[in-house]
């Protein structure tokens, strides 16, 4: 069984609609939609914001259903050179970017993993890659040009809102020859719980702002307008390859 997992209700509107031989079963506080898409078997549920969440949805979806892949679809704030409002990051490693335990351990690395990063399952990257590619041309026949990014993802428990608060996230991970595309606040946690279990991982975020001074305002109105089309169409594209 596929998992897809999104933060908020906008993320994955559409996707349970076009399920078939739907159960919903209440746990933990989340809804859990069980069913077929696709021709896949899938469970779909909302992990809602922040790497706790986000962490708490990975295990139940693991441990209680015993998911074997999972794949985190959203949105982001694009932090990297040419990573525009609407393109589409794809992380193939994940880092918190808030972890920070030095001098116990080096900055960035999740403490008794000897880890920084966390790689993203290689087939999954590809098939999501793939699927972001077949599905461009319908997405830039909107506002947007939808160009794919394949790199780092970070996360942290902040909503990233200002130019100078970018530059300083940047700056601290370049030091340690991190790069991120892109910010958001569950990917790396979802991939830490998934590493721990073994469970092969992706996520592909839409760039809905770019983390600065104007992010308050663009995140909404792209989550509002336009998040649920990049997820749907790549989602079932991605369950189709
Ligand atoms: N998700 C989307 N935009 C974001 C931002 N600017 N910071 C953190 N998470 C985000």
């Amino acid at each position: 069984m596929i998992a897809i997992l999104s933060a908020l209700a906008e993320e994955q509107t559409g996707l349970v609609e076009c399920m078939t031989r739907v159960e919903c079963v209440e746990h933990a506080g989340r809804t859990f939609w069980l069913g077929h898409l696709d021709g896949q078997e899938v469970v779909l549920t909302l992990s809602r914001i922040g790497k706790v969440a986000a962490a708490l949805t990975a295990t139940a979806l693991i441990a209680k259903w015993g998911v074997q892949r999972m794949v985190f679809t959203g949105v982001a704030g694009g932090t990297g050179p040419g990573v525009a409002v609407g393109d589409v990051v794809v992380g193939s490693h994940y880092l918190q970017h808030d972890m920070d335990a030095s001098p116990l351990f080096p900055r960035y690395e999740i403490p008794l993993t000897g880890q920084s990063l966390f790689p993203a399952n290689p087939l999954l990257l590809e098939a999501a890659c793939a699927a972001v590619r077949e599905v461009q041309s319908d997405l830039r026949g909107g506002r947007y040009r939808a160009d794919l990014h394949c790199g780092l993802i970070a996360s942290g428990d902040r909503f990233v809102s200002a130019s100078s608060e970018v530059h300083a996230l940047l700056a601290a991970a370049a030091a340690s020859g991190f790069h991120p595309l892109a910010v958001e606040m569950e990917g790396a946690a979802v991939a830490q719980v998934c590493a721990d279990y073994q469970v092969p991982f992706v996520a592909i975020r839409t760039i809905s702002d770019r983390a600065d001074d104007a992010a308050h305002t663009d995140f909404p109105q792209f989550v509002r307008e336009t998040a649920s089309v990049y997820a749907l169409a790549i989602v079932r594209k991605m369950l189709r390859l």
